[in-house]
């Protein structure tokens, strides 16, 4: 399995890295407790976009949004660049990469509700 690195910045600037290996079933909010890095969260189950991130390299190496991800996010009103950590997982790139790849996620601006 390759190892993965996810670089996430939050909104005040404070940057943390960690190797996280790819293909994996655990979303990327896991990985990150797992490795000692607390992201912000709520629910854990992609319905608050309290995790919500927004992906600046390595689109690639993140699963396709499930329905309930796309659901919450466009509540929220947001683009393509963000995701949920609680819902995204690391694909298996092994095949394609043995080098380590890099995921660089910053915590996502305040979300504007629908019904605001
Ligand atoms: S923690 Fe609620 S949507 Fe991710």
């Amino acid at each position: 399995m390759s190892l993965i690195k996810i670089k996430w910045t939050s909104r005040l600037g404070k940057a943390h890295a960690i190797d996280a290996k790819a293909g994996t079933e655990s979303a990327i909010l896991e990985l990150c407790e797992n490795a000692g890095l607390e992201l912000p969260h709520g629910c854990r189950v992609g319905v608050c976009g309290s995790c919500r991130v927004q992906v600046v390299e390595g689109e690639e190496l993140l699963s396709e949004r499930s329905f309930l991800e796309s659901d919450t996010l466009e509540r929220h009103r947001d683009g393509a660049e963000i995701r949920l950590a609680c819902r995204a997982t690391l694909r298996d790139v092994s095949a394609t990469a043995k080098t380590t790849k890099s995921l660089v996620l910053v915590q996502a601006p305040e979300a504007i509700f629908e019904d605001e």
